[in-house]
């Protein structure tokens, strides 16, 4: 059963075209690679799933429910998670208080909430979150800004899966990582995977695609031109696909 399901989608931002008719669909439980060129669509795309950018015709329906015309809360509600490359986490708190950025789960006396945070609650449901996820996080009293590049994708990973999220999209979540890091984020998307949440991963890094993606999806100049199974299609292939050649 497809999760997420795109339908001859257009955007148009003045005279640029970004998506020009884009159909495509995310199977539940699977991880798809979203691949082009700079400008080709694929962020712009992401935005029209998630709510921040309404469409200007066409159909995204996820989990049996039509969602073109919903705004991001709904969308984040109905079980969406987007992870953007500048990750936004406020890199002076520490790891606790990013993965509950904004709501943090309140003390209450007597069943009634006193709207003091309770940190030791933060700190175990931290905790348990990045156990789950599997990330390595030395300690969740550490300070975001200090962490590596990979870690704070894990905590930006962890805070997404607070939402209970059905589907992650991630854009570039490897693009500034060094080598091992690269290999371990690629690691959390399987772990997510087996969780059973499908992924989108937006990616330029065409090793990292092949590594983790059960399918790839290639747009150019906003249209699909190529939508292939990965063990069916080759790096070549897929490069040929992006730039163009014939
Ligand atoms: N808010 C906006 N206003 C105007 N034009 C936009 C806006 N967002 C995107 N565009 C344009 O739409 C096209 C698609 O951009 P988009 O960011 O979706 O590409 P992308 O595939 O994500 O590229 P990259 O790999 O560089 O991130 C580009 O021509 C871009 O300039
Ligand atoms: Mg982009």
């Amino acid at each position: 059963m497809s999760l997420l399901s795109l339908h001859d989608v257009r955007k148009r931002f003045g005279s640029v075209e970004a998506l020009q008719g884009v159909t495509f669909e995310v199977e539940a439980g699977t991880v798809v690679g979203l691949v082009g060129d700079n400008g080709a669509g694929k962020s712009t795309l992401m935005k029209a799933v998630t709510g921040i950018h309404r469409p200007d015709s066409g159909r995204i329906v996820f989990d049996g429910r039509p969602i073109t015309d919903t705004d991001p809360g709904e969308v984040r509600r109905l079980g969406i998670e987007m992870i953007y490359q500048d990750l936004a986490l406020a890199r002076q708190q520490d790891v606790a208080s990013n993965i509950f950025l904004g709501r943090e789960p309140t003390r209450s006396v007597l069943g009634i909430p006193i709207g003091l945070i309770d940190r030791p609650r933060i700190e175990s449901e931290a905790e348990r979150i990045i156990a789950r996820l599997g990330a390595r996080i030395p300690s969740v009293r550490y300070q975001v800004g200090f962490l590596s590049g990979g870690q704070q994708q894990s905590v930006a990973i962890a805070r997404a899966l607070t939402f209970e999220p059905k589907l992650v999209i991630m854009d570039e979540p490897t693009a500034a990582l060094a080598v091992r890091e690269v290999d371990h984020v690629l690691e959390l998307i399987r772990g997510l995977k087996r969780q059973g949440i499908s992924v989108v991963l937006i990616s330029h890094r065409l090793t990292d695609v092949f590594a983790v993606c059960d399918r790839i999806v290639c747009l150019r100049q906003g249209r699909v031109i190529a939508d292939e199974t990965t063990a069916k299609t080759s790096m070549n292939t897929v490069v040929g696909h992006i730039v163009g050649a014939a």
